[in-house]
């Protein structure tokens, strides 16, 4: 379908609770996600979530396979969640390094839950329900944030750790999101 703009922290649509999507397999879902993998797909994005490219829906996509860009990132299937409920498994805390396609050019510190369960919905109503920790869980919970208007600066508990990209990793080849 499409390349979309991405929204950028400040606009009040990424600030929204998005709404969730009541019928599976339309044409209207399908072309939400293929807009959203084209854009994060562009973009070079490990996830995408759909107030990012300006609908206010419970939708993401995320997923890491062998990218170059990640040298050290543990691979994520690549997933449409649709109407997603997070739910962590234990008290344990981590912190990593977050990047975001709305905050460009900045990375920052994130505490997150190191374990967890992921229920929802694909594109065609079926249910996925999955155990996930470290990365994986850290994209699933960046990504579920987005539909509660949460972006990950809003939870940096140590703001000496939110900066410029390029200022915290002189030479290397970063990705925003
Ligand atoms: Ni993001």
């Amino acid at each position: 379908m499409a390349v979309k703009p991405v929204l950028k922290m400040g606009e009040p649509l990424l600030f929204q609770k998005a709404v969730p999507v009541e019928h599976f397999d339309t044409p209207q879902l399908h072309a939400l996600i293929q807009d959203m993998r084209d854009t994060m797909a562009a973009m070079d994005g490990a996830g995408i979530a759909a107030p990012q490219i300006g609908v206010s829906l419970r939708v993401v996509i995320f997923g890491v396979g062998t990218n170059p860009r990640y040298p050290v990132a543990e691979l994520v299937p690549y997933t449409v969640l649709i109407n997603p409920q997070v739910t962590p498994v234990g008290s344990e805390m981590e912190d990593g390094w977050e990047g975001c396609l709305s905050v460009p050019g900045m990375r920052g510190i994130v505490p997150r839950h190191a374990r967890l369960q992921y229920t929802g919905h694909d594109q065609y109503g079926n249910l996925i329900d999955r155990m996930a920790s470290g990365f994986h869980a850290r994209v699933v919970q960046h990504e579920c944030d987005h539909l509660d208007g949460i972006l990950y600066p809003m939870r940096i508990k140590d703001m000496h750790n939110f900066g410029f990209t390029d200022v915290l990793f002189p030479g290397q080849d970063v990705q925003d999101d």
